[in-house]
């Protein structure tokens, strides 16, 4: 794990492999442990970075308000302090909203988005007044009350059933968010804007990849994600929810090598 002062914070990451950058942006409420079976299988000529985003894991929340934006402007400094310009930017559902601001704010710096069980349009009315309510849960009664029910929509019940040590090690991440970061969280994600009015204007290469069994970004919005991308290939993994990088790791980490192996491949 590395760690360095980055926008008047102090922000931790993983790094492995070495190579063309792959920035690997964890969903809520984990960390960048989200990442390792990828990080543990990076290709070779990659080099897979995984921050934990403002105020989760090691990352220190810091005095500016997180958002996906701000998310994103730390991940640009965080290149920036290790000298890289354009990097590949993928990202898990709340990993994937910052990969879209990202994208944004410097298109420039991005060479390729992986956009993994995400959706670019914002929270509806029902959504913001739930996480308002889990705001307030968390306050009063604590984080294991916040993130205790979400277990079973972010797993598949056979992965419940008959992974328990993975459903085990997801539940622990979430557990270990700490209170004032999880309650930041929940605002950034209310009050993130629609991603949609960018998404015809992409012109890097995107995969668009998640669980065919997500329930909380159901097949049909990722098809709905690839069908707005120029030139956007989706793949949809057998048997996996929205973790889908943890509960379909082979075929998840195929997928992602296919694609970065064609970023490589002279035009
Ligand atoms: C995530 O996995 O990051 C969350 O499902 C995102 C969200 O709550 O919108």
């Amino acid at each position: 794990m590395k760690e360095a002062a980055v926008n008047g914070t102090r922000l931790a990451w993983r790094e492995a492999g070495t190579g063309e950058p792959l920035v690997l942006l964890h969903g809520f409420p984990f960390d960048s442990r989200l990442w390792e079976p990828q990080l543990r299988a990076v290709p070779p000529g990659w080099l897979a970075i995984a921050p934990d985003l403002r105020g989760f894991g090691r990352s220190e929340l810091g005095a500016i308000a997180p958002s996906v934006e701000q998310h994103a402007r730390d991940v640009l400094a965080l290149l920036d302090l290790l000298g890289l310009g354009r990097a590949v930017i993928g990202g898990l559902s709340m990993g994937g909203y910052c990969a879209l601001a990202l994208h944004r704010i410097a298109p420039g710096r991005v060479r390729a988005l992986v956009l993994c069980d995400t959706r670019a349009e914002p929270d509806s009315d029902e959504a913001r007044r739930h996480r308002a309510v889990q705001a307030v849960t968390a306050r009063e009664r604590g984080v294991d009350d916040v993130v205790r029910p979400m277990l079973a929509r972010l797993l598949t019940p056979v992965t419940l059933v008959e992974r328990p040590g993975l459903a085990a090690g997801l539940e622990q991440m979430m557990r270990e968010t700490r209170p004032d970061a999880l309650i930041a969280a929940l605002h950034a994600l209310a009050a993130r804007p629609d991603a949609r009015p960018q998404l015809a204007s992409i012109r890097v290469p995107v995969l668009v990849i998640g669980g065919e069994l997500d329930e909380i970004t159901p097949p049909v919005v990722l098809r709905e994600l690839a069908a707005a991308i120029p030139g956007a290939r989706l793949r949809l993994l057998p048997g996996a929810g929205h973790v889908s990088n943890l509960e379909a790791e082979a075929g998840f980490n195929t997928a992602l090598h296919a694609f970065l192996a064609e970023l490589c491949e002279p035009t």
